[in-house]
This record gives C-alpha cells, sequence and structure tokens, in this order.
C-alpha cells in the first residue's frame, strides 16, 4: 500500500490558480492516483487535511501500514513546518521510501517557495509536473520496491 498525503489548501484545487495548479480537484486528483497506482502494481490511498498535526499523525501511522511507500505534497508547510519535516524523517528512519511531490515549479516562482524544509530527508522529489507528478511518484516507489536502501 502507498500512503498520498496533501497538505493545506490543496482541497482547493480546481478553484484556486488553475494557471498554477491546474483545474482538476482533489477528488479529481484522488481518482487518478488510485487508477495509476493500482495499474503500476500497487493500491493507493489518499488523504488531505489542513491541520498539521493530523498530517504529522498521519506521518507516523504510515509507518504501520504503507510499505510501499508515502507521497507528500505538504503545500506551504513545505516552505517552514519542521515538526513535518522530523516526522518524514522519523518514517524514512523507520525503512519507509518518502516522495515530496509538488504540481507547481516551486524552484521558479517567488522565493520563499524556493526553500524546502525536506529537502535531504525525503527519497526523492518530483515538482513542476502537475499531476503527473504524482503518477511518476508512485510510479517509482513501485520501482523501488524489492529494492535496497
Ligand atoms: C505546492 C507549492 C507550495 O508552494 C504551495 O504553498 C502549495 C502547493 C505545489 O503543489 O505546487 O500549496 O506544494
Amino acid at each position: 500500500m502507498i500512503a498520498v498525503l496533501n497538505g493545506v489548501n490543496l482541497n482547493l484545487l480546481g478553484r484556486r490558480d488553475p494557471a498554477v495548479y491546474g483545474s482538476l480537484t482533489l477528488s479529481n486528483l484522488e481518482s487518478r492516483i488510485y487508477e495509476w497506482s493500482r495499474a503500476a502494481g500497487s493500491p493507493a490511498r489518499c488523504f488531505q487535511t489542513n491541520h498539521e498535526g493530523a498530517f504529522v499523525e498521519y506521518l507516523h501511522d504510515s509507518v504501520g501500514w504503507a510499505s510501499g511507500g508515502v507521497v507528500v505534497n505538504p503545500g506551504a508547510w513545505t516552505h517552514y513546518a519542521y515538526a513535518i519535516r522530523d516526522a518524514v524523517e522519523f518514517v524514512v528512519e523507520q525503512g519507509v521510501r518518502v516522495v515530496e511531490v509538488h504540481l507547481s515549479d516551486v524552484d521558479h516562482r517567488e522565493e520563499f517557495r524556493r526553500h524546502s524544509v525536506l529537502q535531504g530527508v525525503v527519497s526523492h522529489r518530483i515538482a513542476g509536473k502537475g499531476a503527473d507528478g504524482y503518477r511518476e511518484a508512485v510510479e517509482w516507489l513501485i520501482g523501488q520496491s524489492g529494492s535496497v536502501g
């Protein structure tokens, strides 16, 4: 099983700046993730919250069932939330791979978006590919399963 966690404001997908984040709603995106993941060989479970503590607790819990790995898009928390960084570090230390995904090209937007607290902690990072970034993330995780590290 793969866990896919979307953080703060990502419930607004489809309505929020579609030129930057695309026109899919969160529920459209999650349906695609379920299909992509199943087609690639592992089911996925998706979760979204606007509450940092809930995001952290979901990460803790995922260690118990997401042996296929975890995909995270923490939204703006990416840029400053060290509690999320520490929770991701814990997940990776438990032997579960974590991929950071951003719909938009965060490295070429406002200055504050260029810094990620997850840098150096995550197993892989994908940015600027829109919804396809999630597809790449689940396929990357499935491709890694069975290999060491
Ligand atoms: C985002 C990029 C963040 O800077 C922003 O705050 C988001 C979404 C993305 O998916 O492109 O909410 O993580």
